[in-house]
């Protein structure tokens, strides 16, 4: 993966400028990306993308995608404010999430959202009592936690997670106590950045299959199955995006196979990953025990994904360099060994002042970091948009918001 030639000399300036790590995201490109996708969608109004804003919140993103036409899916007050203070209506908005208390679903609804996925009976009985409270009639999809032959996933896969009820418990539901609700369909997501069509399709199927008897059993009417996310991105070299245009007819198979009449998804990672990046210096580099190491000025205090997942974001040196590569096992500056970027190939000459680009990192970066921990700067974040660079966050210094 290499930086396109063009986004160079503004990276350039922006080096020179903040002289502290950040996030560059390419909108030019994230808006190419979203329009390609609509035009794909339009040929089945049935299937409908969200975007799952978790992924990455700005300000300057989530307009991208609402100038698109996409809904956003929201997890929490922050990003319900954030959603709402960037211009989307509340009728697109999407509300999934495990905690969901009684306070929150009554600020879904005074906010005028009111298209509930479920994650829970509880969720379920409070949301109907203060809809009929507020004379208002939500629409809900139920979150359900299948079960899997094994594996596991960021989503869960097999593992027992807070997503969602298992199916004897939304069959045990009474039905009485969601009589101020419409029931439109279920939502199922276990698995998360899955790069194999074929893989995703086998996952789709079965649920689509379960869940298809499961509202059967409930007595619902199969209007919407909702998918969450999961399709990947590229990490590695040797991997290879995925073309929507494929897992289009996947799901136009599923309905028609299946009998749900529509399919909804909201993504994250694979609408916003490709067109965020993240900069920061080699500040040191030394041999320990025969391993070659790079410490870099920013690691998983901005970028904590490599730590949770093991996965690494494909990187690049910012400059030319006739050298071969080498490995270099890289890390951030906390004082912690989980701050460890990986093992990645870089000329052998990169040393003490470079800049590394990192990449696949739009989605799960800035906010997902962990930030305050030894008080490092936090993270700029710079966009290009309309071919314009521009600065929404300068770097913050610890003293601007130690107390
Ligand atoms: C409910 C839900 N939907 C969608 C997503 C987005 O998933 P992805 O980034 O795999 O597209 C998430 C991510 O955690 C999620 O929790």
């Amino acid at each position: 993966m290499k930086i396109a030639a063009h986004h160079r000399q503004d990276l350039e300036k922006i080096i020179k400028r903040l002289d502290s790590s950040f996030f560059y995201y390419d909108l030019d490109g994230l808006k190419e990306h979203l329009e390609g996708l609509s035009s794909i969608m339009k040929e089945d109004p049935d299937i409908l993308l969200w975007y799952a804003c978790k992924a990455n919140p700005l300000s300057a993103v989530l307009k991208v995608f609402r100038n698109c036409g996409f809904g956003i899916d929201v997890a929490s007050k922050g990003e319900i404010d954030q959603v709402l203070r960037a211009g989307i209506k509340p009728e697109n908005i999407l509300s999934t999430g495990p905690s969901k208390s009684r306070k929150y679903l009554r600020e879904l609804l005074e906010e005028d959202i009111k298209i509930v996925v479920c994650e829970s009976l509880n969720q379920l009985y409070w949301l109907n009592d203060i809809a009929a409270t507020m004379n208002v009639r939500p629409q809900v999809l139920l979150r359900v936690q299948l079960e899997w032959e094994e594996g596991a996933s960021v989503l869960g896969g097999n593992e027992i997670t807070p997503f969602g009820e298992d199916e004897k418990t939304w069959l045990s539901m009474e039905k009485s106590k969601a009589t101020n609700l419409d029931i439109i369909g279920l939502h199922v997501f276990q698995w998360g950045n899955i790069l194999e069509v074929d893989r995703l399709k086998k996952i789709w199927r079965k649920i689509a299959e379960q869940t298809h008897l499961l509202a059967e059993k409930l007595g619902i009417e199969p209007q919407v199955l909702d998918l969450g996310g999961g399709i990947g991105i590229p990490y590695n070299s040797n991997e290879k995006a995925v073309d929507f245009n494929e897992i289009l007819e996947v799901l136009k198979d599923l309905k028609s196979e299946f009998g749900w009449e529509k399919i909804w998804m909201e993504l994250g990672r694979y609408a916003v990953g490709p067109y965020g990046h993240y900069m920061t210096q080699v500040i040191d580099r030394k041999n320990v025990r025969g391993k070659e190491l790079l410490i870099l000025d920013g690691g998983v205090n901005h970028i904590v994904r490599p730590a949770i997942t093991g996965q690494s974001f494909p990187v690049e040196l910012f400059r030319e360099s006739s050298k071969e590569n080498q490995s270099f096992q890289i890390h951030g500056p906390l004082c912690t060994a989980m701050d460890n970027l990986g093992t990645l190939e870089l000329p052998a000459d990169t040393g003490p002042g470079d800049w590394l680009c990192f990449h696949q990192c739009g989605a799960y970066g800035f906010t997902e970091g962990m930030p305050f921990f030894l008080c490092h700067n936090l993270a700029a974040e710079v966009i290009l948009y309309e071919g314009n660079v521009m600065i929404p966050r300068t770097p913050r210094k610890a003293e601007e918001w130690l107390v």
